[in-house]
């Protein structure tokens, strides 16, 4: 939640402010303060779940989790389409949580975007403590005025920021795999080692989004003044609500879907190469290069959309295959790109990312990142031939989606010559068909054939593995 805060903080950082850090985590270890008597803001919290005893066993879906997305004035005009990107109205539940009361131009509010709620004053909670950021506070609070509001039949909670993009239908299969009843924390680290180290390994970035069960969500609400007290000199949103969420006695169940993208410049490596878990968020799209070269931000997120639209279970899943005859390997990362390599690369290798993308923190030093990456090469038996993603369309007979990858740019090199001089130079187009059917189960990845290569296009099919088989 802490993004624009942690950027600045991270960018301009250096060894002392390091060591001012880790003072102030001794100093809030130190000091925390005896349960204060409650200044209340203003609101009962909510009671246990109340869904009748029947209701439990239906399957989770969209009408059962609670949105609240943290915005600002300010920021509104600016990251609207990104939640408008994702946000189904009158389906998806929840608010974007201002700071203060839209002015008259941003009036009538959009049906399209989220509906607003403002997020409580707080001063009065803050007369004698003063918070170190007031603004930290004010970000934890949220899921109070979700809460406030949504509540019947809610199982689960998420909070994000208003650059967020979500992915609703893969969150809905993801929760419905946990049982709501009991208290869960999902979300993920940063994707920079620095971050985590400054704030905590054990938090999820709100950015990337916060994800809670009903029941623990209701225990941070009841908290919730007691929780402010306590932590009000910490720094972060995202640490405020691990600590409170840590004295209710639960801790972070990491999920690979989750996003904070604490990365600058070209993102194409790293979704090129996602965790073989399926997508459920993104953040901070807007530190990013566009995501689709010859497109803007919105655009990029639109386009992405539409990949998303038309099958989320598939989306960014790296699938990988091989044309012996020319020894290429294929990767496709469904719905975004594809790559042509030209020579054989086993799956462990090619499911790292290329590192494409530079450091969140500028004067940190390796390790950067979270994940182990591929340097970028101009060796032509290295760098691929890369396609971004052109079109999706859904045909009836036989039922099948099929997305098509075009050439971003000429490679500009030879062939690579140890592997039989084979250039994929002339490919400017890939097609990968793909079934219509959700794929939940992703114990495993699919697999893939080239149907055929003809011209300047290559056609490949995606298809479950067979039992033995090994992609090789
Ligand atoms: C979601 O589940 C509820 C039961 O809790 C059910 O009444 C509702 O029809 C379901 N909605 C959808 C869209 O399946
Ligand atoms: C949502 O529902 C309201 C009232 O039921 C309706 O006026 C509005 O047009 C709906 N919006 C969309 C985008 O469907
Ligand atoms: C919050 O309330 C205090 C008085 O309790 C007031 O002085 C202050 O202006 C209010 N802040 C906002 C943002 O409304
Ligand atoms: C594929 O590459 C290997 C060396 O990696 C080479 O021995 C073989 O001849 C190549 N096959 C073709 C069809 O070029």
């Amino acid at each position: 939640m802490a993004s624009s805060y942690l950027k600045n903080f991270l960018t301009s950082c250096t060894l002392w402010k390091t060591f001012v850090v880790i003072g102030l985590f001794l100093n809030l270890i130190v000091n925390i303060q005896k349960p204060h008597q409650l200044l209340s803001t203003i609101w009962v919290p909510p009671p246990p779940p109340t869904q009748p005893a029947d209701d439990h066993h239906h399957r989770t879906n969209l009408s059962h989790i609670a949105f609240g997305m943290m915005g600002s004035v300010q920021t509104w005009p600016q990251r609207r389409g990104y939640l408008e990107a994702w946000w189904r109205p009158n389906k998806t539940r929840g608010y974007v949580l201002l700071d203060r009361a839209p002015p008259p131009e941003l009036l009538p509010w959009p049906q399209t975007a989220p509906p607003y709620r403002l997020v409580d004053n707080l001063s009065e909670l803050f007369r004698d403590t003063k918070p170190l950021y007031e603004l930290m506070p004010r970000m934890v609070h949220g899921v109070v005025e979700l809460l406030r509001e949504e509540r019947d039949g809610v199982r689960w909670v998420v909070m994000g920021d208003d650059d967020s993009v979500l992915f609703l239908d893969n969150i809905v299969d993801v929760l419905a795999e946990y049982d709501h009843s009991k208290y869960y924390y999902l979300g993920w680290h940063s994707e920079s080692v620095i971050s985590n180290f400054w704030y905590s390994f054990d938090q999820a970035f709100g950015g990337g989004g916060i994800v809670m069960s009903y029941p623990l969500a209701a225990a941070l609400v009841r908290d919730m003044d007691g929780c402010l007290l306590r932590y009000a000199q910490s720094r972060s949103a995202d640490l405020i609500s691990m600590s409170c969420i840590a004295d209710v006695g639960v801790s972070l169940t990491p999920h690979k879907g989750i996003h904070q993208v604490d990365l600058h410049g070209d993102f194409s490596g790293y979704l090129s190469a996602h965790p073989k878990v399926p997508l459920m968020t993104f953040h901070h799209f807007d530190a990013m290069d566009p995501i689709f070269p010859s497109m803007d931000r919105m655009q990029s997120t639109r386009h992405l959309m539409n990949a998303a639209d038309a099958d989320q279970s598939r989306l960014l899943q790296q699938t990988i295959c091989y044309h012996k005859k020319t020894n290429w390997s294929i990767s496709v990362s469904w719905g975004y790109s594809a790559q042509i390599y030209e020579r054989i690369m086993p799956r462990s290798y090619l499911q790292m990312p290329i590192e494409t993308f530079t450091p969140w923190a500028s004067g940190s030093e390796r390790p950067f990142y979270m994940f182990n990456t591929r340097p970028q090469s101009d060796d032509p038996c290295e760098k691929p031939h890369f396609f971004f993603l052109q079109s999706v369309s859904t045909t009836t007979s036989p039922h099948q989606i099929v997305t098509t990858y075009k050439r971003a740019r000429p490679r500009g090199l030879p062939p690579c010559s140890s592997a039989g001089n084979h250039p994929a130079d002339s490919i400017t187009n890939i097609q990968v068909i793909s079934p219509t059917k959700k794929r939940l189960q992703i114990d495993r990845c699919e697999c893939c054939d080239v149907v055929r290569v003809r011209g300047a296009k290559m056609e490949v099919g995606l298809r479950e593995c067979k039992i033995d088989e090994i992609i090789a």
